[in-house]
């Protein structure tokens, strides 16, 4: 594959923007040309330009959906930017002791599934979920990511960050042909909801109201705009006195959200 010219990067560049709000920026050639090749391979088609032609002529918009899976960054971790799992815990023993017994979550960006697992594992260590009325949903824009988080199988690499105890308690360890893997257990994937969501497409669906966003690592692809709206929908559907985390590299600051900061990175309504 040769390179890829300038007016075919911008039209890519426009293209990823208007379908996801992600921002490439003007000097991003070799990271699209690195993360699309894969798939112009598996169609066998051979310049940029011709790719560009082939999701744009088809009607049926799962090319789109297919290029957005190959831009976008789906790194995370179990436990990631684990104080904000402390705050949880501190949050929700404390509305516990209160008397609440509903709760609703949501994962803005899941990614793989490790956000939302660690989510619902951190509410199971708190209180008995059977004991009440708990669910979670968990959305990303990339089926792929969907697809991997459902399936709820991960590595030993990938479980390393889990506290023992906890990987004991709700992972089932399976031996396969290809190395051990680790499987969340049924009782942790049924109080979640996986669904694709574009979060740069406003107002969502869904009603909430939530008690607590965790809208991490994704922010830092979007521009002022599209950030701006999403926060004004985030905030909309949480409860009053709810909370929303953003990754500990993202702010607030300047965004003109009507959010109270608690402590950085973490905000409430
Ligand atoms: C770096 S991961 C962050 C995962 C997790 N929240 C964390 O902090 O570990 C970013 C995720 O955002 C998703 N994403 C990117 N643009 C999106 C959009 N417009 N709507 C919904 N999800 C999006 C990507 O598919 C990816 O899974």
């Amino acid at each position: 594959m040769s390179g890829i010219d300038r007016k075919t990067f911008e039209r890519f560049r426009d293209l990823i923007y208007e379908k996801s709000g992600i921002a490439l920026g003007s000097k991003k050639e070799a990271l699209l040309t690195a993360r699309i090749s894969k798939r112009m391979r598996a169609l066998q088609i051979e310049d940029y330009k011709s790719y560009l032609d082939y999701v744009l002529n088809d009607a049926t918009g799962n090319e789109v959906v297919q290029l957005l899976d190959a831009i976008s960054t789906n790194v995370t971790s179990f436990f990631r930017e684990a104080d904000h799992f402390d705050f949880m815990t501190e949050i929700l023993q404390k509305r516990v002791n209160e008397g609440q017994r509903k709760f609703r979550f949501w994962s803005a960006a899941s990614s793989t599934g490790e956000e939302p697992y660690t989510i619902v594992m951190t509410f199971s260590e708190v209180i008995d979920p059977s004991l009440c009325d708990v669910r979670l949903l968990a959305t990303d824009i990339s089926t792929r990511v969907l697809e991997k988080a459902m399936r709820g199988e991960y590595d030993e690499e990938k479980v390393q960050t889990i506290p023992t105890a906890l990987l004991h308690k709700y992972f089932d360890r399976i031996h396969t042909p290809s190395g051990t893997v680790y499987r969340v257990r049924q009782e942790l994937k049924r109080l979640i909801a996986f669904r694709r969501l574009n979060l740069s497409v406003t107002p969502f669906p869904m009603r909430g109201p939530f008690d607590m966003v965790f809208c991490r690592n994704v922010m830092i692809y979007f521009d002022n705009d599209v950030r701006r709206k999403l926060l004004n929908e985030i905030y909309r559907l949480l409860k009053p006195g709810g909370y929303l985390m953003v990754g500990h590299a993202e702010s607030l600051t300047g965004m003109m959200s009507e959010f109270k900061t608690v402590r950085p990175s973490i905000y409430v309504k």
